[in-house]
């Protein structure tokens, strides 16, 4: 289908709608107070994990046109390069050997491996060319007896430094909290002193460094950061996954409750933050769906889209600073497609959240029950879309089976600007997504325009589906 009359076939619906009894949601944001702030560049970043170095990057071509220009797409972000397996890294910039490509096995993260030159090069090179800013995961597990043994990280940075390649932060050890050697929290903040040195003696000084990266909130984190680690450390992150990939289903990705139970996960962090780190920020370190590498058939699939939608959002409000997503690619929750570098559906949404939202939060009452999720911000003003003053950008989902229509009485007869994204056929699990009706083709293996459909009125929504809505002459004062 052509996207002109899919987009007709979209407005039909639209209109049609209005003649049946489409339960009304009345959302109010409270415009008045800016509830929080978040960086609108960097809160959402993502993650690339170091086992593509150990299995000889699964794929993974730097130079992919199509790869780069969808990563330039979703600029300016971080970029962590982290995962269990950095703890089995050594950097050797001597080694030139090319890697065994004869393996059919994937390795075990645990198996101890070379990072070259050239794939820190690669690395490097990458960041620079799309715009991102990269954060590097440090394998703490180089001990010399109890302690930290910086000897490697030092050959690292020393190589970086000769480079003069831009580190924007450091972490040092992945979820240590299950490493099979234990490492106390509070050793594991006495090496962080360490590479805090290390950096200072280097120009590095300005690097975050960020950590502990445990699994999620616990004992570990909290100890952690009552101790030297919390002193240290310039963000404080857990990582979040929902469930496990290996036993989820489809509706664990549409359940209001799974998404409700990450509120619980956040304030619990914000309380071991605010004890024992005040003013520094929590960030959602390496987060996805389902562990293990994401749900094949369903997180990387349109269906995904409700809990990271939900996730960004809540984070956001709730004070969370900044949420990695496992991961840009690998795996069966990554943004592109393994090995053909096209989008999955979440590249999509992950592209619009970036482009529209702002840094300013509010809060809003709804009519809707937990089944209709919505979120306010400022519009992002600095996006390809040129947003004026005083815009605000709405994100929801609806995630019954019937549509509802979302009336928000203070914009009521302003133009609002709808990115609406739906499965092509109403499958949820579809590989591809319709924004406004129309599917979301590349052009030439770069991003297409993504065009708002323009409305005056309210906005009926499709079941099981999510989007925005800008509304550029809301004309808010916080906004300005
Ligand atoms: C892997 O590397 C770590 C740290 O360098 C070392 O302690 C460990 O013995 C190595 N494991 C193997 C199997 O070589
Ligand atoms: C997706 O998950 C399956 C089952 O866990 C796994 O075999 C497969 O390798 C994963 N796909 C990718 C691209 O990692
Ligand atoms: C947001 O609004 C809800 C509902 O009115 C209220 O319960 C909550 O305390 C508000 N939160 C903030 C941070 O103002
Ligand atoms: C939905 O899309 C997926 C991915 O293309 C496909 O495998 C599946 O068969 C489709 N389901 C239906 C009901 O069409
Ligand atoms: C729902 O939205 C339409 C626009 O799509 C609007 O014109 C209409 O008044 C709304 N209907 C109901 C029942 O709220």
């Amino acid at each position: 289908m052509s996207a002109l009359p899919a987009f007709a076939v979209f407005c039909i619906y639209f209109v049609q709608l209005v003649s049946l009894q489409t339960p009304k949601i009345t959302i109010n944001v409270d415009v008045s107070k800016v509830i929080q702030d978040i960086d609108e560049d960097v809160f959402m970043g993502v993650t690339l994990d170091c086992y593509l170095m150990q299995d000889n990057w699964e794929g993974f071509d730097f130079r992919n046109g199509r790869m780069l220009n969808l990563a330039k797409g979703m600029a300016p972000s971080f970029l962590r390069i982290g995962g269990t397996a950095c703890d089995s890294l050594t950097f050797d910039p001597n080694r030139l050997e090319k890697k065994d490509i004869s393996k059919l096995v994937r390795p075990p993260f645990t198996t101890n491996f070379t990072m070259t030159a050239e794939d820190w090069d690669n690395f490097n090179m990458f960041v620079k060319e799309v715009g991102w800013k990269m954060i590097f995961g440090i394998n703490a597990k180089k001990r010399g007896g109890a302690e930290w043994d910086p000897t490697n990280a030092i050959v690292l940075l020393q190589y970086t430094v000769k480079k003069g390649y831009p580190m924007y932060g450091f972490e040092l050890g992945n979820e240590p909290d299950i490493f099979p050697k234990k490492v106390s929290p509070q050793q594991l903040g006495e090496d962080f002193v360490t590479l805090q040195n290390v950096l200072k003696s280097l120009p590095f000084e300005k690097s975050l460094i960020i950590g502990p990266d445990t699994t999620g909130v616990g004992q570990y984190v909290d100890d952690f950061l009552k101790g030297d680690g919390g002193s240290v450390i310039n963000a404080a992150t857990v990582h979040h996954y929902y469930f496990d990939g290996r036993h989820s289903v489809l509706s664990m990705f549409l359940d209001p409750n799974i998404m409700d139970s990450l509120k619980a996960k956040i304030e619990s962090f914000l309380a071991v933050g605010k004890a024992d780190i005040p003013g520094k920020p929590v960030w959602l370190g390496e987060t996805s769906s389902a562990y293990n590498t994401g749900t094949p058939g369903i997180s990387d699939t349109y269906v995904a889209g409700f809990l990271w939608m939900d996730k960004l959002g809540l984070s956001a409000k709730m004070g969370v600073k900044a949420v990695l997503r496992q991961d840009f690619y690998g795996g069966n929750y990554s943004l592109i497609q393994q090995n053909t570098f096209f989008p999955n559906p979440d590249y999509w949404l992950t592209v619009l959240y970036k482009r529209l939202v702002g840094s300013h939060v509010f809060n809003l009452t709804s009519t809707a029950d937990k089944s209709v999720r919505v979120y306010a911000h400022c519009a992002k003003r600095t996006s390809v879309y040129k947003y004026g003053a005083g815009s605000v950008v709405v994100y929801a989902m609806n995630l019954h089976e019937s549509d509802v229509n979302l009336t928000l009485p203070q914009f009521a007869g302003q133009s609002r600007d709808v990115y609406w994204l739906t499965p092509p056929n109403n499958n949820l699990t579809a590989t591809t997504v319709n924004l406004n009706g129309a599917p979301i083709n590349l052009m030439n293996d770069d991003l297409p325009p993504l065009t708002p459909s323009k409305l005056t009125s309210d906005v009926t929504v499709p079941p099981r589906s999510f989007g925005f809505l800008v509304f550029p002459q809301a004309g808010v004062a916080a906004c300005k």
